[in-house]
């Protein structure tokens, strides 16, 4: 499963891809909108520093003008990801926009049909937004594992990614379901570092590793 950070700050994002496991980035209005820079340069800021997939999404009502849009965003840069919402607009943009060789993030899916709708539309990936499913009470991941087996039951090749994840127990469960993306908040990708085991181990490793110089050297 491939990591990637849901966030449009250049400084998370930077931090991320120093670590070597980064494979792209995920933004939406809402984030955009926390950040002090404009759309395309942020998009392009972004493209620069992840050479993997970056979303950016489409913010016009209608099939047209989301066409347009996605064939704008597209120019940006070569691994520009356009998102396009769930919804009769949105599928049939997004039908139009793969058949022109426009790679479709289909946001805001929340149901296994509407996942089968993504697919049929030829979109590149499907973001199923988990954390916001647990927030009504139902099972995001009931929902996850249900459109991972459609998906491999009728051989689409859209990708599922997993997103709205809250925390580090997500993206094990998302990975477990077979999701083959992950996006999250800065914060759950630096916790999935964390156990309170490794940072004791580590810490004995160096206080028995300098007793054994100073016994070796006699100080
Ligand atoms: O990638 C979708 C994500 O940004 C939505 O997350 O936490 O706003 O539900 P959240």
């Amino acid at each position: 499963m491939k990591l990637f950070l849901d966030t449009a700050s250049i400084d998370e994002i930077k931090e991320a891809a120093a670590t070597g496991v980064l494979s792209g980035v995920t933004t939406n209005p809402t984030l955009a909108s926390r950040e002090k820079m404009e759309f395309r340069s942020m998009i392009s800021e972004i493209c620069s520093i992840v050479s993997g997939p970056v979303s950016a999404e489409c913010v016009g009502k209608t099939r047209d003008e989301m066409l347009e849009e996605a064939r704008s965003l597209a120019e940006i840069a070569e691994n520009v990801v356009v998102k396009m919402p769930m919804g009769e607009e949105g599928v049939a943009a997004c039908a139009k926009a793969s058949a022109e060789g426009i790679k479709v993030n289909m946001t805001l899916v929340f149901s296994p049909n509407q996942a089968i709708l993504a697919a049929e539309a030829g979109a590149y990936f499907c973001s199923a937004f988990l954390g916001r499913i647990d927030d009504i009470g139902w099972h995001g991941m009931d929902v996850l594992a249900e459109i991972v087996e459609i998906y491999a039951n009728q051989g689409y090749t859209t990708k599922v990614l997993a997103a709205s994840l809250r925390h580090p127990l997500h993206v094990t469960e998302a990975a477990r379901l077979g999701a083959d993306i992950a996006t999250m908040p800065f914060e759950v990708f630096k916790k999935m570092f964390k156990h309170p085991l490794t940072d004791i181990g580590a810490e004995r490793f160096l206080q028995d590793w300098e007793k054994y110089q100073r016994a070796i050297t006699g100080a």
